[in-house]
């Protein structure tokens, strides 16, 4: 089985290339464009497997992708390529609407025509993996609810609208031209190799730095937390066994306020490195002006994934998150270089300088 990861470079992406690799009947191909977000140091566990090559190319390159396919004779796509950050989407919304928008649309077309070009058999086989966010739902209110695969679409900011109108063109592919497409929409994810601008990799890097941890508003707004390695096999699952023309969310089950999950990084932090003058990083806390649009709750009902593939996520908030802190404090060789060189820590996204 041939795989094409797109954003392999990525958090996300890096994770489901070291996961599929560890299979010897599967070879892998990351294509990546090494945004500021792409990071070849993420693929060192894998960079000499036999299965694992790297191809340096943009989604937006429908010839570039189309020759891809066909070079290393791809079974099943994977598209994770995308601008992934909420803030940076408020300040600067183009990238967005060109990689996650424009970029999918290019992919779409690339696969269709590889696709028509397969014999029966690979093509039935053949699947068009689109990888999306649980943003796309917008809004959940305090009271229990949670999103199923049916919840209508109502995205907030410039990122999970880009993200929204990319599914709407992977469905429509299916619908209209019979591309077998699969989709899945997740929570937030964490875990080793998390880019430093998202919240959980900033508060644990600020806190070492002893540096302020913004919260935003008042922490008190919910995300679903998910171990990045427990996405990567449902990942797997969902491109090989998923059926086409279905969509699956995923999910942790590890519903945490903001400041929840500052505070408890905070508390495995003081026991693993002390502050000097035995203060805790808890006093480092400091609630910033909100983010626009900032959705107040994110919930998964990943009842289906269960149900139909059998997944169900293996490791729990808090053993996943001392894992993570364990990680970052281990492995500086990593997060280093982009905390000195690409990682300016200037607050993003507060919709001051958005130039659309
Ligand atoms: P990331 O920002 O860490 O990585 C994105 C990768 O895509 C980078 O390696 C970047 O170089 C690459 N890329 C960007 N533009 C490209 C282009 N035009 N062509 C080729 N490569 C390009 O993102 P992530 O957090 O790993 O997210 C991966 C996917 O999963 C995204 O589609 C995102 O929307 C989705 N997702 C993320 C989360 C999360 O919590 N991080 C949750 C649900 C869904
Ligand atoms: O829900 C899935 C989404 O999760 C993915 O689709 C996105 O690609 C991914 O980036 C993530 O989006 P969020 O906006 O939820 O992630 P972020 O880490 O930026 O923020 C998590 C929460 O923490 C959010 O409510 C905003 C808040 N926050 C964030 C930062 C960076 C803070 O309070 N302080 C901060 O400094």
């Amino acid at each position: 089985m041939n795989f094409l990861v797109t954003g392999g470079a990525g958090f996300i992406g890096s994770a489901v290339c070291r996961h599929l690799c560890a299979n010897p009947n599967y070879r892998v191909t990351n294509l990546d464009k090494l945004t500021y977000a792409g990071n070849l140091a993420s693929l060192r566990p894998i960079e000499n497997a036999h299965n694992y090559r790297f191809a340096h190319a943009d989604i937006c390159d429908e010839k570039a992708v189309l020759d891809i396919l066909k070079r290393d004779d791809i079974d099943i796509v994977m598209n994770l390529a995308a601008e992934s950050h909420v803030d940076r989407s408020i300040d600067g919304p183009g990238a967005f609407i060109e990689t996650n928008i424009v970029g999918t649309y290019r992919m779409l077309n690339a696969a269709l025509e590889y696709w028509r070009g397969l014999g029966e058999e690979r093509k039935r086989r053949f699947r068009f993996h689109h990888v999306s966010t649980d943003e796309v739902f917008g809004d959940l209110p305090f009271d229990g609810s949670m999103f199923v695969e049916e919840t209508p679409y109502a995205p907030s900011s410039p990122y999970s609208a880009s993200k929204a109108a990319s599914d709407h063109l992977v469905r429509a592919w299916h619908e209209s031209y019979g591309l077998p497409v699969v989709l899945s929409n997740c929570s937030n994810n964490y875990g080793p190799y998390h880019f430093p601008e998202k919240l959980i990799p900033l508060i644990i890097l600020n806190a070492l730095d002893e540096k302020t941890l913004p919260v935003y508003g008042a922490g008190a707004n919910v995300r679903d937390w998910l171990f990045v390695e427990d996405h990567a096999r449902a990942l797997e699952l969902i491109a090989t066994k998923g059926r086409p023309g279905e969509s699956y969310n995923v999910g942790g089950n590890s519903e945490r306020t903001n400041l929840a999950v500052v505070e408890t990084i905070c508390d495995l932090l003081d026991r693993r490195r002390p502050r000097t003058g035995g203060k805790s990083y808890r006093d480092l806390i400091t609630f910033v002006p909100d983010r626009p649009g900032h959705d107040r709750r994110y919930a998964i009902d990943a009842s289906k994934i269960a149900r139909d593939l059998g997944w169900t996520p293996k490791e729990n908030f808090d053993g996943g998150l001392a894992r993570t802190v364990g990680w970052f404090l281990d492995n500086k060789w990593w997060w280093g270089p982009i905390r000195e060189q690409r990682y300016a820590g200037e607050r993003l996204g507060e919709a001051r300088k958005a130039a659309p």
